[in-house]
């Protein structure tokens, strides 16, 4: 059939831009490592860019939306020379927040997700990555002790894994249609999590349209473990409230705070008696049940949970954007996502396998990277005997720098750490904040802060394959260095 000539025109007045060439591509991409070689070496010196730098980063970046392409060359340049200075990465002298260790191995597993650009809503969409993926979610669920027939999909993070995870509870236990009616029927339903709980779950309940009202906040004991006669205590209380259904408990198997984990057997028990679902959250702490340390028996029974998420991008040391929900009843985190639609009908399959699973039905998101290339790789490399290695160096430094600061009589270390996770303050109140704010202050050696019972602490979060004894007996001199100067 002829082509109506007038549009043919106005195709042909559109001139195609220029585009990258695959032979340039990959030249760049192969000479690009000058552009990121101390990102690399995790050794390498870097001085944090602080707020006071933040005006200075912000004008070398500011411009206008530009209408005209420029040659890439001049793009990398603007990268390495404006954007790199700017950046905040985390080497081995950084112990905020929970610090990430991405392995080279799976940095580069990391890597290949977008030369391949593999579409992981279903398994038409790429059978091999799908496997891949599903593999490695059935991998982790066997780690923290799940069988039969369960399942998960990856996230951004922690934070949408617990929104998604909190959602299909709700969506099984709730005794009305809750995909239908929605969340509040002719009751409210109530959740319970401890003080230390992360705030993306006061995050995840407004969101799912309950807000924090339905949300019970349970006070911790010395170790900041959720107090299990007051939890009990508040369940009674609410069941006697008509308009009211505890629904879920939430449990913390490593709190971002001081890494403190709750009792697994005490919550299912009580999860149990009151038909509650279990949910854990063991974005940070999930990982250490490889760990040969001692701790890991608290986290033994974690597989006790109706679900769980965990982050690789924590104690599996991926990249980013590694959050995993994972649900003892697969079908019910099925059942609480997937939606049909007229044009999907093509990816659907009637037949059953074990880890080719159509991801959207089982998360919400429908256009999804493939993150599981980055974890398997880990897997295959270090083996579970390598990575329970490294997770329990890390507990172990985390215990040295405990043991240095305890017989310390100056400092007052917070029972509650747990994990890699260290908390401690001067015990002279007056001189804390000073302290504290004194540490902050450095730019080499980043540590965090918190706040334990409204007292200001120092926190050190102890995360990376390459750290050791040694660096970990120099931030404990850089500590003691501070309050001298005081
Ligand atoms: C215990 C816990 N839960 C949830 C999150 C949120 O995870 P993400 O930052 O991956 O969204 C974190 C993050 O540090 C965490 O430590």
């Amino acid at each position: 059939m002829e082509v109506s000539d007038e549009i043919e025109k106005k195709f042909n007045s559109i001139i195609k831009p220029k585009k990258l060439e695959n032979e340039k591509f990959w030249d760049i991409l192969l000479n690009s490592k000058d552009l990121i070689v101390g990102m690399l070496d995790q050794n390498s010196y870097h001085e944090f860019n602080t707020f006071d730098d933040f005006i200075k980063i912000e004008e070398e970046i500011y411009t206008e939306l530009p209408n005209e392409g420029k040659n890439i060359e001049e793009i990398m340049k603007t990268i390495k020379l404006k954007i790199v200075p700017g950046f905040n990465y985390e080497n081995n002298n950084f112990f905020g927040y929970i610090p990430r260790s991405p392995t080279n191995v799976s940095k580069l597993g990391d890597m290949l997700v977008p030369i391949f650009d593999q579409y992981l809503g279903n398994s038409i969409g790429s059978p091999s990555a799908t496997a891949i993926e599903g593999l490695v979610v059935k991998w982790i669920g066997q780690i923290l002790g799940y069988e039969g027939g369960f399942f998960g999909s990856f996230t951004i993070g922690g934070s949408d894994a617990n929104l998604q995870a909190i959602y299909t509870g709700l969506v099984a236990k709730l005794p009305w249609d809750v995909k239908k009616l929605g969340m509040i029927n002719d009751k409210r339903p109530i959740v319970y999590c401890s003080d230390q709980t992360h705030l993306c779950i006061k995050k995840a309940m407004m969101m799912l349209g309950l807000g924090k009202n339905s949300l019970r906040i349970i006070e911790t004991n010395d170790n900041l473990e959720i107090d299990i006669e007051i939890l009990l205590s508040k369940i009674e209380d609410d069941f006697k409230n008509p308009e009211l259904i505890p629904i879920m408990l939430i449990g913390n198997v490593g709190t971002t705070n001081s890494g403190s984990i709750d009792d697994i057997i005490g919550l299912n028990e009580i999860s149990e008696k009151f038909n509650l679902w279990f949910h854990i959250d063991a974005s940070y702490g999930g990982f250490a049940i490889l760990s040969n340390h001692d701790v890991s028996k608290k986290i033994k029974k974690i597989g006790l949970a109706d679900s769980i998420v965990v982050d690789t991008h924590k104690w599996l040391f991926t990249p980013m954007e590694g959050g995993l929900t994972l649900v003892k009843n697969g079908d019910l985190l099925k059942n609480a996502f997937s939606y049909k639609a007229e044009y999907l009908e093509d990816t659907y399959f009637n037949f059953d396998t074990i880890v080719m699973k159509n991801f959207s039905d089982y998360g919400m998101a429908l256009s999804r990277k493939w993150r599981g290339i980055m974890i398997w790789m880990n897997i295959q490399f270090y083996g579970l005997d390598g990575i329970s290695k490294l997770i329990t160096r890390n507990i172990y430094l985390a215990d040295i720098l405990k043991d240095m600061i305890g017989k310390n009589s100056d400092l007052y270390l917070h029972p509650g750490s747990n994990l890699g996770i260290v908390c401690f303050k001067h015990v002279n109140h007056e001189i804390n904040a000073e302290f504290i704010s004194k540490i902050q202050q450095n730019r080499t050696l980043k540590i965090g802060h918190t706040k334990i019972n409204n007292l200001q602490y120092c926190r050190i979060s102890i995360l990376g394959e390459d750290l050791d004894i040694e660096i970990i007996k120099n931030v404990y001199q850089e500590i003691i260095k501070n309050f001298k100067e005081i």
